[in-house]
């Protein structure tokens, strides 16, 4: 089983992958994490001040293709994944894809608790642009879609479970 997490920033994608991980004993793949390493830098905000968000793109394109096929695995991918129709095409390989839909101004609120805002999330109106621009794109690309907005990251893992069951 391979299982591909969706989403905006702030829609919890990492903390869901890896308790979904955990509790059906599957690997756990961070791609974010695997782009930072392969970066060389300190941290993603680093990577796109510093390179670019041109050069993020082009080494988060390497991660989607070098974990493409590989199974037993739950990947949690980076909000901007399905902008790239080529990613989509190596993530979606084989796997179920699953979009953890989230109101907008709770996926802010996630977003302000981290000591470090993402680099498309600085301020509210130009994420919500990029949020309005790739909403359809989550609903496109996925094969079940969750709704998160009442749900503790538990009820949303177990929900995940439950729609794989009749999958
Ligand atoms: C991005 C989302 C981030 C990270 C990068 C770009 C985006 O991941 O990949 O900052 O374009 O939405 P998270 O969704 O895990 O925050």
């Amino acid at each position: 089983m391979r299982i591909v997490l969706v989403g905006f920033m702030g829609s919890g994608k990492t903390t869901v992958a890896k308790l979904l991980a955990k509790k059906i004993k599957l690997k756990l793949i961070d791609m974010d994490e695997l782009t930072l390493k392969q970066s060389g830098r300190k941290n993603i905000n680093e990577i796109f001040s510093l390179d670019g968000e041109q050069k993020f793109r082009r080494i988060e394109y390497a991660v989607a293709k070098k974990i493409s096929g590989g199974d037993n695995v739950v990947i949690a991918t980076g909000g901007g994944v399905v902008i790239n129709p080529l990613i989509m095409d190596f993530l979606k390989t084989n796997s179920l894809t699953v979009y953890l839909q989230a109101d907008f101004d709770k996926m802010k609120q996630r977003v302000y608790l981290k000591k470090i805002k993402p680099p498309l999330f600085q301020d509210t109106e130009s994420a919500k642009k990029i949020f309005d621009l790739r909403a359809s794109l989550y609903e496109q690309y996925s094969d079940i879609i969750i709704e998160t907005d009442d749900k503790n990251v538990n009820e949303v893992a177990d929900e995940i479970i439950e729609r794989l069951r009749s999958k």
